[in-house]
């Protein structure tokens, strides 16, 4: 599994850190997938400030996978505030949303425990918290995974790519900014796509910020049979199997999330064969 980044852009973030791990071949589970953080900063760990770092975390944890999948809230006051946002992926049932959201924060603890500003990417979620507000501000730094060597054919390939980008024209005006789509290849099966923006974002720069990444990893991504782009600001997903969860009722509260059925996680691990930076 390569990854592939491009422009950290906005607030200069000195540490970054990405992880390679277990990452499923066919059925879809939860997966780290990236890991961003600022500087230490020992202030972090100062009382007032982790108090309220802990109750923000508790907060989402609390209340994102009950909110649909997102949640933002912000926790104290001026030099102390921090502010913080939860972000599953549309198709994900409360239950996986909150199981991934506990996994994201105790990452962020553990890995950056001095960082005041971390993003934590997961397959089935996003956690991001910063002593600065960024709420509302879209960031077009992402990263890309994908076998560099797992190439589609000549007929997927020409279709893929402008696949994925009516895919990010349409979702940012679906109610959750979240689209899946399917796209038949033929003798070569389907493939199978997902677009998604944070919810804090406007549905123009949730637009803007999914063409970028189609744009910036066009080479990278437009031959190979699998992908995925994860971002602080949106995030895709194309697979030749269908591995987002069936959604039964779009838009509606509650019973929108219908989804468990059985699965099977078959962790393999893929060793990272490279990685590189593009700034
Ligand atoms: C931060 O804390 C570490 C360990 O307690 C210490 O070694 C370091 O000097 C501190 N840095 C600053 C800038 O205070
Ligand atoms: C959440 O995690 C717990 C413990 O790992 C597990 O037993 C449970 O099945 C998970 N829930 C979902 C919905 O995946
Ligand atoms: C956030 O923390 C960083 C250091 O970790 C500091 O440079 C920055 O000024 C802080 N921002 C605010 C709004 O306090
Ligand atoms: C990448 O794709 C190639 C070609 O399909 C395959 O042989 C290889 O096992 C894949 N690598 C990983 C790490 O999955
Ligand atoms: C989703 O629904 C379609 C159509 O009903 C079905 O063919 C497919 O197997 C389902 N996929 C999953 C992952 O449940």
């Amino acid at each position: 599994m390569d990854m592939f980044h491009f422009g950290i852009v906005g607030a200069l973030l000195p540490a970054l850190i990405l992880l390679s791990s277990s990452r499923p071949c066919r059925a879809d589970s939860n997966a780290n997938t990236g890991l961003q953080c600022s500087g230490a900063d020992n202030s972090t760990t100062e009382n007032e400030f982790q108090t309220n770092l802990k109750n923000l975390l508790d907060t989402l944890v609390l209340k994102g996978p009950v909110s649909d999948g997102f949640y933002k809230t912000e926790t104290g006051k001026k030099a102390n505030k921090v502010y913080g946002l939860v972000q599953c992926r549309g198709d994900m049932s409360a239950g996986n949303c909150a199981n991934c959201t506990k996994d994201a924060t105790a990452e962020a603890l553990s890995k950056c425990p001095k960082s005041k500003e971390v993003s934590v990417w997961f397959t089935w979620c996003f956690l991001r918290y910063s002593n600065d507000s960024f709420f509302g501000i879209m960031e077009q730094g992402s990263v890309a995974i994908t076998n560099d060597t797992d190439f589609d054919d000549p007929y997927a390939i020409s279709k893929g790519l402008f696949f994925m980008g009516g895919l990010a024209s349409t979702a940012p005006n679906q109610p959750r900014m979240f689209q899946t789509a399917v796209l038949d290849v033929g003798q070569s099966g389907k493939r199978y796509g997902v677009a998604q923006c944070s919810l804090d974002i406007s549905r123009g720069d949730c637009g803007v910020c999914l063409d970028a990444q189609l744009a910036s990893f066009r080479t990278t991504i437009g031959n190979k049979r699998w992908w995925e782009t994860y971002g602080p600001s949106c995030f895709m997903w194309y697979h030749d199997y269908q591995f987002y969860f069936n959604i039964s009722m779009p838009a509606s509260e509650g019973s929108r999330r219908a989804s468990s059925y059985g699965r099977v996680s078959i962790g393999v691990t893929i060793a990272m064969l490279a990685l590189l930076v593009v700034v």
